[in-house]
This record gives C-alpha cells, sequence and structure tokens, in this order.
C-alpha cells in the first residue's frame, strides 16, 4: 500500500547554520515519536550533507530541491543526479512551478531529469499543478494530465513505481489560499485515473500524491483525511519546527 508522506521544502530560505539548527531541532522533536508518515526535507544543494549528518537517517530523509538535467561536464553551476545522491539525499523534488516559471523547465526537460534522478537512485518528489487562469477556466484535469504524459509517460511501469506525485495548484503556493478538502480529492483521484490508465491500477493505487499550497497545521488534517490525498509538500509551514511537526502530527 502507498505511503504517507509528509516533505518539507525549504525554497531558498536558511543559510547552511540555520538550517542545521532546524534540522537539528526537528530531529529532537523527531526522536520522541514515532510518526504515522514518512517525513522527508527538501534542503538547499549547499545543506544536504551537513542535514544528512544532523538527521536520524530512519527518522527524516533529505532531499534535493532540483538536478539538472545532464550527466555530467561543462554546465557551470549546475548539481547533477549523481552528485546529489553522493551527499546522501534520498530524494530529489523535480518540476516544482517556481522552477517551470522562473527557470524556464519544460516538460521536456523534467523527463531527462527524471531519468537521471532514477538511473541514479534517487526518488523524485515530481510536481505538476495549474495556474490559476487555467483553474478560473477549468482547465486543471487536461493541464497535470499533460504534465504527466509529457514528462512521466516514457517510464516503465516499474520506473513509475518509484515516483512520488506533488499536486501543487499555483494559485495556492505561498498565497494563503488552499485548495479544498473537495477540490484535492477530486483532482488527486483525477491524478491516480490518469496513472492508473497509464500504468494499472496497481501502480496508481500504491503511489503517493502529495498536497501542496498552503499547508498548514491547522489545515492538514481535513487536507490529509481524503483518501487520495497522501500528504503535504510543504513550504512556508516547513521553516519552522514546530508548524512542521503540527503538519506530521495530523496523521
Ligand atoms: O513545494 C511547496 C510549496 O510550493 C508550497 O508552498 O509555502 O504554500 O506551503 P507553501
Amino acid at each position: 500500500m502507498r505511503q504517507n508522506i509528509v516533505a518539507g521544502n525549504w525554497k531558498m530560505n536558511k543559510t547552511l547554520q540555520e538550517g542545521v539548527e532546524l534540522a537539528s531541532e526537528l530531529n529532537s522533536i523527531l526522536a520522541g515519536k514515532t510518526p504515522n508518515c514518512k517525513v522527508v526535507i527538501g534542503v538547499p544543494a549547499t545543506h544536504i550533507t551537513e542535514v544528512v549528518k544532523t538527521v536520524d537517517a530512519s527518522k527524516i530523509a533529505v532531499s534535493a530541491q532540483n538536478c539538472a538535467d545532464k550527466e555530467s561536464g561543462a554546465y557551470t553551476g549546475e548539481t547533477s543526479a549523481a552528485m546529489v545522491k553522493s551527499t546522501g539525499a534520498e530524494c530529489v523534488i523535480l518540476g516544482h512551478s517556481e522552477r517551470r516559471e522562473y527557470y524556464g523547465e519544460t516538460n521536456e526537460i523534467l523527463k531527462e531529469k527524471t531519468n537521471l534522478a532514477l538511473a541514479n537512485g534517487l526518488t523524485p518528489i515530481f510536481c505538476i499543478g495549474e495556474v490559476l487562469e487555467e483553474r478560473e477556466a477549468n482547465k486543471q484535469n487536461e493541464v497535470v494530465k499533460t504534465q504527466i504524459e509529457e514528462a512521466l509517460f516514457h517510464l516503465s511501469a516499474e520506473e513509475f513505481g518509484k515516483i512520488v506525485l506533488a499536486y501543487e495548484p499555483v494559485w495556492a503556493i505561498g498565497t494563503g489560499k488552499v485548495a479544498t478538502p473537495e477540490q484535492a480529492q477530486e483532482i488527486h483521484a483525477y491524478i491516480r485515473s490518469v496513472v492508473a490508465d497509464k500504468f494499472g491500477a496497481e501502480v496508481a493505487d500504491n503511489c503517493s500524491i502529495l498536497y501542496g499550497g498552503s499547508c498548514k497545521p491547522s489545515n492538514a488534517k481535513e487536507l490529509f483525511a481524503n483518501p487520495d490525498v497522501d500528504g503535504g509538500l510543504i513550504g512556508g509551514a516547513s521553516l519552522n519546527a514546530e508548524d512542521f511537526v503540527g503538519i506530521i502530527d495530523a496523521f
């Protein structure tokens, strides 16, 4: 059966020292608990090695927020999937809407990043989601289907089985505007049906689909109560141990 997951995405926040402090605080709180979900923290690339050393790997997995679409070589400033893996990270967030919007990441580029992440033994946390105009035009299903089709449909069922999906409506990211539990359930169920049509019911049943967008301790429980919402990808509320643990405790 699929795993429930609460994953933090720190984005471009925290210096190395601040990040290690937050990871350490989280580690201490979780040492005294047995969470009912897998806990992941997506930290800046510069922090991964130290954060990996700081946390108990049996309680907290560490994720990168991106990797390159090339294997290695003359790509100044890039970080390859192999490099990410060598830091001790277990996952990599791919296709976040901020990367799509500000860094021109297309489904074609994300296809390459996914291939390299999988080839290097990383679990992609693959983000999809529509912008406000698309939601207003009731095009959200079409949008997420195309994102999945173009970036992930070339995978085998076995490879797809290693992917975690994160549905993040762009209009809910960092806006304080959260999808209603009904909206989340409806589109998560649709996403699962897209996966089932292509890869079969078993793969779809086993696929964790996270919700992201203004998820907080106060709304996590009702979002996670939906049968097709298997956890959250958390931005702002992952920058503070108390809030993040409040969301973990929603399971
Ligand atoms: O990847 C997490 C995300 O984009 C949601 O951010 O700040 O709305 O929780 P936030």
